[in-house]
């Protein structure tokens, strides 16, 4: 081997590990840790090495694969037509080339091509047969996805039965995206819980879909735009751009905004005044495709071994901006982890300022030699949360100061340890008050015990004046107790009182979540309650009885064992129960397609016997849909006492109404 060999099999190797290593994070985690042009960039030297090196080339190195592993807990649907994928571009010429090739395969003849979004979600496809909806995958390997119908009828905007003359057979592609708000909201929630927040609303909504639970994909704000059919029967369409009037007519949230365009130039302009309004849309994209509208053409241009030859995706870059690191600041979570977040000249950057971004860890820090006072480059990845991507080194002064992780705790002073395998600092005194505002904020956030009134500001007091020192003391509070506080009026402290009352039979999972046990998060607590349906058993589980459970790895099992081998633990469950916590233990049933509930649409209204979210709990589990207001697509009102005006609409629209002990019956089957 010459030494050039040596160094690109030794770069070869090196390469196929960092980008095995960003497949697992990015399929099967749905957390990248690199932006998809990082990514691009790697997976582009690793081809180029192995066309030039071709002894180096081997069937299993990552690019001789398309996409991620499908997950094993899912059925698995093999698709009626192949989900393909486009080549991807970020430059104009490339756009210019390919316009160029298909006029080259197609001689003398007009091209016209639409130009739409690139909507930066998880591909899904829809089948169905006589207008009823059968199944809904993912696109998995492009031969065979994932099932997640149950997933996708939380979805509102999906259609259950199709409207007017459906077809025979209809295979419908589409996008799952999360709204971009709500993907705010539910990071700002998952912060507060001390959750890992979602990078941006493409992991997001690849995160909500792998969920086993559907109740859970129901609370996320997810929406669908629909773009195209794979295998049909009975559909008579001879043009692309007359596919989203066709699918809106079916009832389907088709691609809104579209161009169409005979020439480059007219392209480019159009991808060009996408980019302009793009930002408005609800969802994200992070480019434009352009497609060739006639069908007929389409079939006479073909096939690449990957992809079509008849489209092309234009990505966009997304923006970056310099700003000055003015300092690092060192947070402490509610498991004691410490992390370092970056205090930023404010800037603005894709329609927002930014003044923090998180550096993860002090191995990020020292891998991109980030030093306070330097210059950096922050890009917005998925135009939301900020990141530091790169330091302008050249930029520097020389009175940069290096960052070094505190080695006591910032806010207890106690000793801080490193975990075997892990890259985070940990704070290990749990009497650390850092640690104990967060695990308290965390027990009563509304993910959790849903405590109102309970938020940071009275969290903070209430540690300041030693009347909560771990999480059972919330329950011995009294107004007598809480009247030396500042800004509590008696009304307050009663609503804050009925509050903690309220929370003490809250279901077993949401308590579970509570307790802030490291890993467990709110699908692991979900399946813990329903297997061990007590905290007393779920105290005594060893790791191997845990790890048997779904959604329960080695490392979830072992926090576990660990939490409740701490004797300050296993007292403070003892006391909860003393202190008269019983939480509910619900029954849950796996929903079947053939239960009344599966694809209904519900709303509820009135005085009913628990609290209306409750209700609409029962009916997602189920796999039934929940909405707020009474319309055609209605199936069920549940009406309690006094249901007022949505009890006249179900009416006068001849929506079933149901009373409570009638839907007792119906959850009883
Ligand atoms: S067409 C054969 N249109 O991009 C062409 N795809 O890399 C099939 N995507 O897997 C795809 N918006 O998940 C098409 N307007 C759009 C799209 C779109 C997003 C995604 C889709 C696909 C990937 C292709």
């Amino acid at each position: 081997m010459t030494a050039g060999e040596k160094q690109a099999a030794k770069r070869v190797a090196q390469l196929r590990e960092e980008i095995e290593e960003h497949n697992r994070r990015y399929y099967e985690e749905a957390a990248p840790t690199i932006s998809d042009r990082q990514y691009d960039s790697l997976y582009a030297e690793l081809a180029d090495l192995e066309s030039r090196f071709s002894q180096l080339a081997t069937p299993d190195s990552p690019t001789q694969r398309v996409g991620g592993k499908p997950l094993t807990a899912f059925a698995q649907i093999e698709h009626r037509a192949p989900m393909l994928s486009l080549d991807n571009t970020y430059s104009e010429e490339e756009v210019t080339n390919f316009y160029a090739r298909i006029t080259r395969l197609l001689p003398n003849e007009k091209i016209p091509v639409v130009i739409e979004p690139k909507v930066d979600g998880v591909a899904v496809s829809l089948l169905y047969e006589n207008g009823a909806l059968r199944y809904a995958a993912t696109r998995g390997d492009g031969t065979v996805g994932d099932d997640i119908t149950q997933n996708i009828r939380t979805i509102r905007e999906v259609p259950e039965r199709l409207r007017g003359a459906a077809p025979k057979l209809l295979e419908v592609r589409g996008e799952v995206y999360m709204d971009k708000r709500g993907f705010e909201k539910l990071n700002e929630e998952r912060e507060k819980a001390e959750l890992p927040l979602f990078a941006n609303p493409r992991n997001a909504a690849a995160g909500s879909l792998k969920q086993l639970d559907p109740a859970i994909v129901a609370q996320r704000p997810l929406g669908v735009v629909f773009y195209g059919t794979g295998a049909t029967e009975g559909v008579d369409v001879d043009l692309h751009s007359k596919i989203f009037a066709f699918l809106k007519k079916l009832g389907f949230s088709a691609t809104e905004k579209f161009w169409r365009a005979d020439s480059v130039e007219k392209i480019l302009k159009a991808i060009h005044e996408l980019d302009h309004i793009r930002r408005d849309f609800p969802f994200q994209t992070d480019g434009a495709v352009v497609k060739v509208d006639a069908l007929a053409q389409r079939e006479r241009l073909g096939f690449t071994a990957k992809s079509p030859r008849w489209a092309i995706a234009y990505k966009y870059e997304a923006e970056r901006v310099e700003t000055r690191l003015i300092d690092i600041v060192v947070q402490v979570g509610r498991t004691g982890t410490l992390t370092p977040v970056a205090v930023l000249e404010p800037v603005l950057v894709s329609g927002s300022t930014v003044s923090r971004a998180t550096l993860h860890n002090e191995d990020e820090i020292k891998r991109k030699d980030i030093r306070i006072g330097d210059t950096v480059v922050i890009e917005k990845a998925g135009e939301v949360i900020p990141a530091v991507v790169a330091v302008k080194t050249e930029a520097r002064a020389g009175k940069e100061k290096k960052f070094r992780m505190p080695s006591a705790c910032p806010v207890c002073g106690g000793k801080v340890v490193k975990d075997e395998g892990q890259v985070a600092v940990r704070c290990i005194n749990s009497q650390c008050p850092a640690q104990l505002k967060r695990r308290i904020e965390h027990f009563a956030s509304r993910g959790a015990m849903d405590i109102e009134g309970l938020g940071e500001m009275m969290v903070e007091q209430l540690v300041r004046r030693a009347l909560v020192r771990e999480v059972s003391d919330i329950y011995t509070l009294t107004a007598d107790k809480m009247s030396i506080l500042e800004r509590m009026g008696e009304k307050s402290i009663g609503n804050l009182l009925q509050a903690i009352e309220h929370s003490k039979t809250r279901p077993l999972w949401r308590l579970i979540f509570g307790l802030g046990i490291l890993h467990v998060g709110e699908s692991a607590s979900r399946a813990l309650a329903e297997h061990f349906r007590s905290l007393k058993k779920l105290m005594e589980a060893s790791a191997e009885e845990l790890q048997r459970i779904p959604d329960v790895g080695e490392v979830v099992a072992r926090s576990i064992e660990q939490f409740f081998q701490e004797k300050r633990n296993r007292k403070m469950v003892e006391r909860l129960e003393q202190l008269g916590v019983r939480p509910q233990i619900e029954p849950r049933r796996v929903p079947s397609a053939d239960s009344p509930f599966a694809g209904s649409t519900w709303v509820v209204t009135g005085t009913l016997s628990e609290p209306r979210d409750g209700f609409a709990e029962m009916i997602i589990q189920r796999g039934g849909k929940v909405s707020t207001s009474v319309s055609k697509k209605t199936s069920y009102l549940l009406a309690g006492e006094e249901p007022g005006s949505k009890l006249a609409k179900a009416k006068q629209l001849g929506v079933r109404v149901l009373d409570e002990a009638t839907f007792r019956k119906m959850l009883a089957g």
